[in-house]
């Protein structure tokens, strides 16, 4: 899958940030955003979902996967993820393994408050990972 433009990442990044306001986390208070760039130039959006029942709840990036593949794309080519934190936050391992399952390798660009921008490949967060693969041995 081709590197980003500069355009492209910076429209990505704006979508991340973006997608903070719709978040509804009145639990937490920690507004997540998530924009997902398909290969056909889409991006899919995701905030966190949270829930009175709070195991209920659901990560921005989950969010935008549904959204993605709803929509009919499976191929990605990097995803935006924003907090209000000044640092860059990488993804909860939960997320990390979900996005795995359709990009490996997706690059990551994490977004802190102030525009700080820290980009990791998903293999590098998630090495060694548990995938499609490990369940076709069994299945065949
Ligand atoms: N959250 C995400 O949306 N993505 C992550 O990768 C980490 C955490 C959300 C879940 C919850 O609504 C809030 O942030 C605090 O954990």
């Amino acid at each position: 899958m081709s590197a980003l433009r500069e355009a492209e990442r910076a429209a990505l990044i704006a979508a991340a940030v973006a997608m903070k306001d719709r978040a509804y986390c009145p639990y937490s208070h920690f507004p997540v955003g998530a924009a997902l760039l398909d290969d056909r130039g889409t991006t899919h959006v995701g905030c966190n979902v949270e829930n009175a029942s709070y195991p209920v709840g659901l990560c921005a990036e989950r969010a935008a996967i549904a959204n993605a593949v709803s929509a009919g794309a499976r191929r990605f080519r990097a995803i935006a993820i924003a907090t209000n934190l000044h640092d860059p936050v990488a993804p909860c391992g939960m997320c990390r393994q979900a996005l795995s399952e359709f990009a490996p390798d997706l690059p990551c660009l994490l977004v802190g408050v102030d525009g700080a921008v820290l980009e990791r490949p998903l293999g590098a967060l998630l090495p060694e990972r548990f995938g499609p693969a490990n369940l076709a041995e069994v299945q065949s």
